[in-house]
């Protein structure tokens, strides 16, 4: 009986390691047979060239499959089909659990509880990269990617100068280096927007204390970011819209001034003017202050001029030390003006609503089938990729955070003071 069960058993782990064995080997071969499908071959008179298989590679992350590609075709024409070639390597379910194996009832019949476990196997999440050095290189990324990650104070540790921990990624974890400019962050409610906003600036505060001025923004309720109120760093905690304008024209006042000063010593920007200070202008719901959304004349006024502000920020503002970071639901062009769009060099969104939404924000589809909260698609110009943001509770915020609060008598004075390393001429702005 015993060594029935075994021999069963053993049987079904064999049966679990062949299928898995056969669904990763298929994946090179399935990757030539989507394209000839799509399309992607040379007819010369009556043969038809498609791409042949060179070299594959495995990596940590998954697959790597080397192509030798027909003449006459170019790296666009395989990127135009990404969404074939993703969804072609995903329609099988994979891989097995073999942890299930561990929980089979050998009191009973073992065949349906192994048919069930292959039934149950959860669908892959496969994404696919392309790249073209005279070869075109198709990366198979499986390395899964967990639902949830938990904040953890070491990953400031990891974080050198400007960089804020970002999340896990199909290649690993991987930092955010904050003067890579501005920001768009978008997603639906509810996804995490407001969780990473916090921990962007819980991190911008630990790291770069003695450098960092932060100006928050937040119409929608506006207590996410109260418990930064008394922050050294931070100016101001804007909750309405008179005080949303009142913030954002100080910010430009202090940057004509800085623009002013650079023009003067002939500084092109932040960096060869060696002022170390950088300001973040972070804007949580954005469409709450956007003139095409809200309505009333008095109101609408308001709301443009912040809108120009914002926009001023975005163009002129990096090179000065200005880093926006922009976040709204859905960012179409209603609500986020084409200077701001334009100016934010980096995108995460998290889920959004459909297809449609995606394109408008990323410019590809994808976001809309993002599903688990701080799931989100991270775009810069080096590339496109899936991260899953850590999850930080206020408690932890609050430790960090603890150590910059002083007491606030009266609306701050904010005094800007820097000494240029370069030239030693000195570059004071006072705003009271
Ligand atoms: N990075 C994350 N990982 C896991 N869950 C998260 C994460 N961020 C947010 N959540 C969950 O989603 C909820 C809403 O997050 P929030 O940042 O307020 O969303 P949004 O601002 O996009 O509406 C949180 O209370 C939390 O339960
Ligand atoms: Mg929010």
């Amino acid at each position: 009986m015993i060594f029935e069960i075994l021999s069963t058993s053993a049987a079904a782990v064999l049966v679990g390691f062949s299928y898995l064995k056969r669904s990763e080997l298929d994946d090179g071969e399935k990757i030539k047979k989507i394209a000839l499908n799509c399309g992607l071959y040379v007819k010369e008179g009556k043969e038809i060239r498609t791409m042949q298989l060179y070299r594959k590679k495995k990596h940590e992350w998954g697959m790597e499959y080397v192509y030798r590609i027909p003449l006459g075709m170019s790296l666009t024409d395989f990127e135009k089909k990404m969404e074939h070639f993703r969804d072609g390597l995903n329609n099988r379910k994979n891989p097995i659990k073999f942890k299930s194996f561990l929980y089979l009832n050998f009191r009973e019949n073992l065949i349906p509880q192994i048919q069930k476990i292959l039934r149950d196997r959860y669908v892959s999440d496969k994404d696919v990269e392309l790249k073209y050095d005279g070869m075109l290189h198709v990366k198979v990324l499986d390395r899964h990617i967990p639902k949830k990650i938990n904040f953890h104070a070491n990953m400031l540790g990891e974080c050198i100068d400007w960089e804020i921990p970002l999340g896990e990624t199909r290649y690993g974890f991987i930092n955010h280096d904050m003067e890579r400019g501005h920001i768009t962050l978008a997603g639906a409610t509810r996804k995490g927007k407001t969780v990473f906003l916090k921990l962007i600036i819980t991190s911008v505060i630990h790291q770069q204390p003695d450098n960092i001025k932060l100006t928050l923004i937040d119409l929608k309720g506006g207590l996410a970011f109260t418990r930064f109120k008394n922050v050294k760093q931070v100016l101001e905690v804007a909750t309405n819209i008179d005080e949303a304008l009142s913030a954002l024209q100080k910010v430009k006042n202090e940057m004509d001034q800085m623009k002013g000063w650079f023009d003067k010593n002939g500084s092109e920007d932040i960096k060869e003017a060696g002022v170390d200070t950088r300001h973040f202008i972070i804007v949580d719901e954005a469409a709450q202050i956007s003139p095409n959304i809200i309505t009333g004349k008095e109101e609408k006024e308001k709301a443009r001029k912040c809108e120009e502000a914002l926009s001023e920020i975005a163009r002129i503002g990096a090179g000065l030390g200005y880093r926006l970071i922009y976040c709204s639901q859905y960012p179409t062009a209603d609500v986020m003006n084409k200077q701001i769009k334009q100016n934010c060099d980096t995108v995460i969104t998290y889920k959004l609503r459909d297809a449609v939404a995606s394109r408008v924000v990323l410019d590809e589809s994808g976001a809309e089938k993002l599903e688990v909260p701080g799931r989100a698609i991270y775009k810069t110009p080096d590339g496109v990729q899936l991260v899953q943001t850590p999850f930080i509770e206020n408690e932890q915020i609050e430790k960090i955070i603890d150590t910059h609060i002083i007491i606030k008598t009266r609306k701050e004075e904010i005094k800007i003071e820097k000494t240029a390393k370069s030239g030693g001429s000195t570059f004071k702005l006072e705003e009271v």
